[in-house]
């Protein structure tokens, strides 16, 4: 057993048994919350204790509070208490009772969650223009009373997601003429719902078992920048869906196979378009995007395009959205089977320019071919030429190199170096050496040949190849022979 846990035991385990310390009051006095300041502001954070009363001493001044995750049934007594609140946090709570009124009396009231509670009714009876921010997600909520924001003229954040919502009061929103951001995601609507707001930009309606979208469905929301209606059922976008500013249209994952070119004709303002993951086979031609100047950003990929037909649309259409589609590798063929995997444009044009295409490939080849082998062959050249000319150097370098790697190799090195003196070969005769020398050209022979060539000019003509300059074949006249006569008598004296 750890000592941190036997300490406290031994220490408290007596005075309760002894009846001094009751086991309530020790838990009530154990500061069920935690007060802090962060950037100026004072936390008081009682979240996470499975409390559902709070208890008597807290800092009242607190500007956060947070009872998330707790049981809290009712809102507690205490809280009227904390008239500077900005924000309440009583999510993952059990609360089914309306906000109370002192709220009204709150100046500073900015945020209030009640994410994940029971509220199954939404009613409207508070009047606050401080509430901005109200998040209602992840409750039971199926009615919601048409006067529900009537009095948060200010609210700009609603979030009313996962509840059981299939329908909305059309006037709701008039009143919030701040609403910017209205989340209705994960509920049982089968429509768009027909609701008005002036001030609405982003709409969330995100799998919502929704199948009808109608050419009036964004009517009415005159300030929409956004929607998103992924994960629905989808089939048809109407001809002529109209908004005048609309920019931010997100059909992912529905079941939509086709458009015209009147399905986003009256979207001017149109500029990122989602319909990835949907049932699309025939590439669309670019007449569809035609009143879509300001079309930046696509997305299509999980579409199983069809390039059947390999028609020149293939190319157009690929051109036009190459640069739109965030991940190119979404322009794929699906079928037929000979071109899957391969782009729009690879499709098209390995079908309609297949002996284009090798035919340069092969020109390319060559060519790069010459230009690899030119530079080999400098290269080697290169390296002959520099070895030839710094021999000597680039073995000292060697013999550096080799010294600093290993002893052991060093023999080698002086060996090299011993090499380098001339050969006793390739030294010229000594005097003595060439006195001893065979007398290969001595003239005294040179009678025999005279006499010889005198006979057979043919056979003295090979001899006299071998045996030397001296003896060359020559045009020879009495003259030559008398004078060569003299000198061999010169030697002879000698
Ligand atoms: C409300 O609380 C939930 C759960 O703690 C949290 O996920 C959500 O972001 C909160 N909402 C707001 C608007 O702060
Ligand atoms: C693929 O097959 C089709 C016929 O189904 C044919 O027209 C086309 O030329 C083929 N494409 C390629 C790249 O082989």
């Amino acid at each position: 057993m750890r000592v941190d846990v036997l300490l406290p035991l031994m220490v408290w385990l007596p005075a309760v048994l002894s009846g001094v310390v009751r086991l309530e009051d020790y838990q009530v006095d154990d500061q069920p919350c935690i007060s802090y300041t962060i950037d100026g502001l004072r936390h008081v954070d009682c979240s996470d204790r499975g409390i559902s009363e709070l208890p008597q001493e807290l800092d009242y001044d607190a500007q956060v509070l947070d009872l998330s995750n707790n049981n809290f049934a009712t809102f507690p007594p205490q809280l009227e208490k904390f008239t500077r609140l900005q924000k309440l946090d009583l999510s993952s709570n059990i609360l089914a009772q309306p906000m109370p009124f002192y709220f009204e009396h709150w100046q500073h009231l900015r945020t209030v969650n009640l994410s994940n509670n029971n509220y199954e009714i939404w009613f409207g009876s508070l009047r606050t223009s401080s509430i901005k921010v109200l998040d209602l997600s992840k409750n039971k909520i199926n009615t919601i009373d048409a006067a529900a924001l009537s009095g948060m003229p200010n609210l700009s954040h609603l979030d009313l997601s996962e509840n059981r919502i299939y329908d909305l009061p059309m006037k709701m929103f008039t009143a919030a003429n701040n609403l910017d951001n209205l989340i209705l995601s994960r509920n049982y609507f089968s429509d768009v719902p027909k609701f008005q707001s002036t001030s609405l930009r982003s709409l969330h309606l995100s799998s919502c078992q929704i199948s009808n979208l109608n050419v009036d469905s964004l009517q009415g929301m005159n300030s929409l920048l956004a929607i998103d209606l992924s994960i629905n059922q989808i089939e048809r976008v109407p001809d002529n869906l109209a908004s005048n500013t609309l920019q931010e249209l997100d059909l992912s994952y529905n079941e939509i196979g086709s458009l015209t070119d009147d399905t986003f004709s009256s979207l001017p303002h149109l500029a990122v378009l989602n319909l990835r993951g949907n049932e699309f086979r025939e590439v669309w031609p670019t007449s569809y995007f035609a009143s879509n100047p300001f079309l930046r950003e696509v997305h299509v990929k999980g579409n199983r395009w069809s390039c059947d037909g390999f028609s020149v649309n293939l190319l157009l259409t690929y051109e036009y959205l190459a640069p739109k589609v965030v991940d190119e590798r979404s322009l794929i063929c699906y079928t037929p089977s000979n071109v899957t995997q391969m782009s729009w444009q690879q499709a098209y044009i390995q079908t309609w320019h297949a002996t284009d295409s090798p035919e340069s490939y092969t020109v390319m080849a060559v060519m790069i071919g010459i230009i690899i082998g030119i530079v080999v062959t400098s290269c080697v050249c290169r390296c002959l030429m520099a070895l030839n000319r710094s021999d000597p150097p680039a073995t000292n370098g060697e013999t550096t190199v080799l010294n600093a790697n290993s002893n052991a190799l060093q023999p080698r090195a002086e060996s090299v170096e011993i090499r380098v003196p001339l050969r006793e070969e390739d030294l010229p005769p000594t005097y003595d050496e060439a006195l001893l020398m065979p007398r290969l050209n001595s003239f005294h022979s040179l009678p025999d040949f005279v006499d010889e060539e005198l006979d057979e000019p043919t056979r003295h003509y090979r001899r006299s190849r071998s045996i030397g300059d001296l003896t060359e074949h020559r045009p020879r006249t009495s003259d030559r022979r008398s004078v060569r006569r003299t000198r061999m008598v010169e030697i002879y004296i000698n």
